[in-house]
């Protein structure tokens, strides 16, 4: 079995869901907050799936800017390039977060929202990151502590169980706690290091933890022993919580503004 999720057709249909929840945009607005772009910068976005950020990010940088957006999956940028079909100022490109290709100091600002967690030479990209800020430019990263993960269940043996299977979805699902001490390693000054917070008590499209239920339900059999079966109780367990009106769900991302430094 390999050790990371595979983002195909089924997974980014699902994603595109998860994303349009209102948690979830809320989650983006926090990150647009903080990078505060201005018209006419220039913003690349790493990882960027589906394309909703970069749509958000048009409007702010204006026709005078521009955002370019790579992602290592064709599938991503095809539904990305289509969600923003309208705009002329925007560029999408499929490349490795650890071989951006641009030159160096391209970009006053760039965002990453849940992408180094799947990245395997993270200092490797962080280099790249580093090398294609202009000095005195910023990032935004976003990344989830899931250990942080806090589920209702009368079965706290099959919860793990299945978060500790969810974890083989990405390269490091603890990655935040370590990111600040990275980053410096590349080069750069830490701004600023916050938190989102999920807390969904309801269990419907509106929240990201129903879409995150679907996506773990389908990668988990026959990880750490699960059953498809065991999925099924699970799954149900959850919409009988949410029907009782018991249903708690809570889950941190973690934010850093990082700044290359002024030469
Ligand atoms: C969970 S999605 C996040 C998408 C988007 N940033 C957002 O928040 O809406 C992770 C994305 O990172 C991309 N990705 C994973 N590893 C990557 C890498 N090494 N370089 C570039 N993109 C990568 C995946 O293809 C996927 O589209």
């Amino acid at each position: 079995m390999t050790r990371s999720i595979r983002f195909d057709e089924e997974t980014y249909r699902r994603m595109e869901v998860m994303y349009a929840a209102p948690d979830v945009a809320a989650q983006r607005r926090a990150v647009l907050d903080a990078l505060k772009l201005l018209p006419g910068e220039k913003v690349l976005d790493i990882g960027c799936g589906p394309g909703f950020m970069v749509q958000e990010l048009l409007p702010i940088v204006g026709p005078a800017g521009k955002v370019s957006a790579i992602d290592v999956n064709e599938g991503a940028i095809a539904l990305a390039r289509a969600r923003c079909e309208a705009h002329s100022n925007v560029e999408f490109q499929s490349a490795n977060a650890t071989a951006l290709p641009y030159l160096d100091s391209s970009f006053d600002a760039a965002v990453s929202a849940q992408v180094y967690e799947y990245v395997r030479d993270l200092s490797g990209a962080l280099r790249e990151l580093y090398r294609v800020l202009r000095p005195g430019g910023r990032t935004v990263i976003m990344d989830t502590d899931w250990r942080t993960a806090v589920w209702r269940s009368s079965d706290c043996e099959r919860m793990d169980r299945i978060l500790k299977a969810w974890d083989e979805h990405l390269m490091d699902p603890i990655l935040p706690r370590t990111l600040a001490a990275q980053l410096r390693d590349a080069g750069f000054v830490i701004r600023v290091q916050d938190v989102f917070v999920f807390l969904n008590s309801e269990y419907n499209s509106n929240t990201y933890s129903y879409g995150l239920a679907k996506m773990i339900g389908a990668f988990v059999p026959g990880r750490q022993g699960i059953t498809k079966d065991e999925v099924v109780a699970w799954a149900d367990e959850l919409q009988s919580l949410a029907d009782s009106g018991d249903y708690f769900f809570s889950l941190n991302r973690y934010l850093f503004i990082a700044e290359k430094p002024p030469q």
